[in-house]
C-alpha cells in the first residue's frame, strides 16, 4: 500500500486562462511579455479575486504553433490566437468580465459532449 500523500491545494475560480509561452507560435517572447502583464489587468477588471476570479497559467504548447500569443479560457473551451496588448484586454473586458467571446478572435471551439 503506497503512502498517502499530501493533497495540493487550488484556491476557488471562475475561469482558467492557458497561454502558450513556446517559442514556436510567439518567437520574441510576446507571450511571456503578456503573461507578466496579466496580474495588473485582471487586478484593474476586478478578476483576480472574487466570483469571476481568473487562473492564469502559462503552457509549452497547444500544438497549434501558428499566429500567436495563443490563449485558451477554460472551462468555456475557447481557444483565440493573435492575443496582442490590445486584443488581451478586449478578451478580459468582453469575455473574462462580461461572458461574451470575441468572435473574431476565436480559432477553436471545444466539442460539447455533454450537452452543456
Ligand atoms: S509553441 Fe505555442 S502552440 Fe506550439
Amino acid at each position: 500500500m503506497s503512502e498517502l500523500k499530501e493533497k495540493p491545494k487550488l484556491g476557488d475560480y471562475n475561469r482558467h486562462l492557458l497561454i502558450c509561452t513556446g517559442a514556436r507560435c510567439t518567437e520574441n517572447g510576446e507571450a511571456q511579455a503578456l503573461f507578466e502583464q496579466m496580474g495588473e489587468k485582471f487586478k484593474a477588471a476586478g478578476i483576480d479575486k472574487g466570483a469571476l476570479r481568473v487562473k492564469r497559467t502559462r503552457t509549452q504548447c497547444f500544438a497549434t504553433c501558428t499566429s500567436g500569443p495563443l490563449v485558451c479560457i477554460q472551462p468555456d473551451g475557447i481557444w483565440y490566437y493573435n492575443v496582442t496588448p490590445e486584443n488581451l484586454q478586449r478578451i478580459i473586458d468582453e469575455h473574462l468580465v462580461a461572458g461574451k467571446p470575441v468572435e473574431e478572435l476565436i480559432y477553436h471551439r471545444a466539442t460539447q459532449i455533454n450537452g452543456a
